[in-house]
């Protein structure tokens, strides 16, 4: 077993931040010392294989990103990052733990659609990963078996209001899931989008002529968001089911949240990356010689992106500060725009639907440390912390403390990262949706159970490195 000192840095977490050194024993970490330690009398520099020194640099856990969809199919393709390439490019950007959508479709057996994501997954990871299921429509047959996902390690599931014909459930598919939910503690996990209307209204903009990329946020109303968050929380009212809404991007949708929260309600809600930085209007405009307006066709996702000028992004921000959102997820679904994204071409409901992040949340999100939008601890608590608490892996992973996983960053604050497909990126995409992004700070080493993965600009990892995680039940049950 080896063993690793990371000395001179100032530690990180959700609660406050110390001067202090971490000694990492195997897998684990062991101890977490004041600066320049002797442990019963022995000069620990000396005595262990590797010394890291993080003067002047952050230390905190690694990232827990807990929204990925590597290998997803939708739309007549698959997403372009394996989980090889996805976990990697994770790895880069400081993120040590992955939670995945396994993935059911109609017609299917729930248990036969987790081993298939196993299959996908295993041996392949360059991090921890665990999953979560999505269920595309509640049947008998999910209903009876949902229960038995617990001891597979996954407490949490997700279900549809939106893409019917795809992964939908209605209302009573919802409340009878939802009433599993209250009586097991799997957590429910909703896309908060009402389906059926918002493909009324995308066939209507089709038949008008209007068919680019931008149009997808026209049919993707905030009031169609705002409308399901609403239904999706009263049936959890009504049930007793604790509720988690992904990615959320519409400030009415949050304000739905905080009302539900204010009541007592055990409701949470993530938003992500994109939901902050890009907007509807930067969509609109994006034009390219390659692409002219289908360019906006990398910013298609759903949720989709909303409007700068309704101030939906300075919102989510300030949701982020005030707890009315708790997480940040990346809802990483990448596509190329060759063979896939333009599969929409005079069509924007056949365009694949995500955005490739996982290799920039951690940046991106300290980004908004750097520029004043939400503190230091803040900014662990939403990438590491919480995921934890809320996906059932705290004290094991999201927290520097003897005894949890020795998953960690460090983080130079003095650093810079330039985002770009020539310079940074390890996606498996053919563009990024952060081009041109500057990052005042850089991940500088990722250690992963222990192993050095990420050093210098170089990925020190093995594909397999990564292992599945058994995840408890969330911590913010009551
Ligand atoms: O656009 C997105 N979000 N694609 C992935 C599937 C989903 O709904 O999360
Ligand atoms: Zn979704
Ligand atoms: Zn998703």
């Amino acid at each position: 077993m080896t063993t690793t000192l990371i000395t001179g840095g100032t530690v990180v977490s959700a609660t406050g931040r110390a001067a202090a050194d971490v000694l990492i024993d195997g897998e684990r970490i062991a101890a977490v010392l004041e600066p320049g330690s002797h442990l019963l009398g022995t000069d620990l520099a000396a005595s262990v294989d590797t010394v890291i020194d993080a003067a002047g640099k952050y230390v905190i856990p690694g990232g827990i990103d807990a929204h990925t969809h590597m290998q997803l199919p939708f739309g007549g393709t698959s997403a372009s990052d394996t989980f090889e390439t996805g976990t990697r490019a994770a790895a880069w950007g400081g993120t040590t733990t992955i939670i995945d959508f396994a993935v059911q479709t109609y017609g299917q057996k729930v248990l036969d659609g987790l081993a298939k994501w196993h299959e996908l997954a295993a041996g392949n990871c360059a991090i921890d990963y665990g999953f979560h299921q999505i269920i595309g429509g509640i049947d008998d047959d999910s209903l009876a078996v949902m229960p038995r996902l617990i001891d597979e390690g996954i407490t949490s599931f997700k279900l549809f209001m939106a893409y019917p014909g795809v992964f939908y459930s209605d209302d009573a598919q919802i409340l009878r899931a939802m009433q599993v939910s209250r009586d097991t503690g799997l957590l429910t996990m909703m896309h908060a989008e009402n389906g059926p209307a918002i493909d009324v209204l995308a066939a209507q903009l089709v038949e008008q002529g209007k068919t680019d990329p931008f149009y997808h946020g026209v049919a993707r109303a905030w009031q169609m968001e705002e409308e399901a968050t609403h239904r999706a929380i009263m049936l959890a009212n009504l049930t007793g089911a604790p509720l988690y809404i992904v990615h959320v991007s519409a400030k009415q949708a949050v304000e739905q949240l905080a009302w539900a929260r204010d009541k007592g309600q055990n409701v949470f809600g993530e938003t992500c990356p994109q939901y902050l930085y890009l907007s509807l209007e930067e969509q609109l405009g994006a034009r390219s010689d390659e692409w002219g307006a289908f360019e906006g066709a990398k910013w298609v996702c759903s949720t989709p992106l909303r409007s700068r000028e309704e101030g939906h992004q300075d919102h989510m921000w300030q949701a982020l500060r005030t707890n009315d959102l708790q997480m940040v997820s990346t809802d990483h679904c990448p596509f190329c725009m060759k063979d896939q994204k333009e599969l929409g071409l005079g069509d924007f409901r056949k365009i694949p639907n995500g955005i490739g992040s996982v290799e920039h949340r951690m940046d991106l999100m300290y980004q908004g440390v750097a520029t004043g939008k939400i503190t230091l601890e803040r900014w662990v608590e939403l990438t590491s912390t919480t995921p934890a608490r809320m996906f059932g892996l705290y004290g094991r992973k999201g927290v520097i403390q003897p005894g949890a996983d020795g998953d960690v960053v460090i983080y130079d604050p003095n650093g810079h990262t330039s985002i770009g497909v020539d310079k940074t990126h390890h996606m498996n995409m053919d563009h990024s949706a952060w081009e041109g992004y500057e990052i005042d700070g850089h991940v500088d080493t990722v250690l992963s159970r222990g192993k050095v993965i990420v050093d210098g600009g170089q990925y020190l990892g093995t594909k397999g490195d990564g292992r599945y995680v058994k995840r408890g039940l969330s911590q913010y049950l009551v």
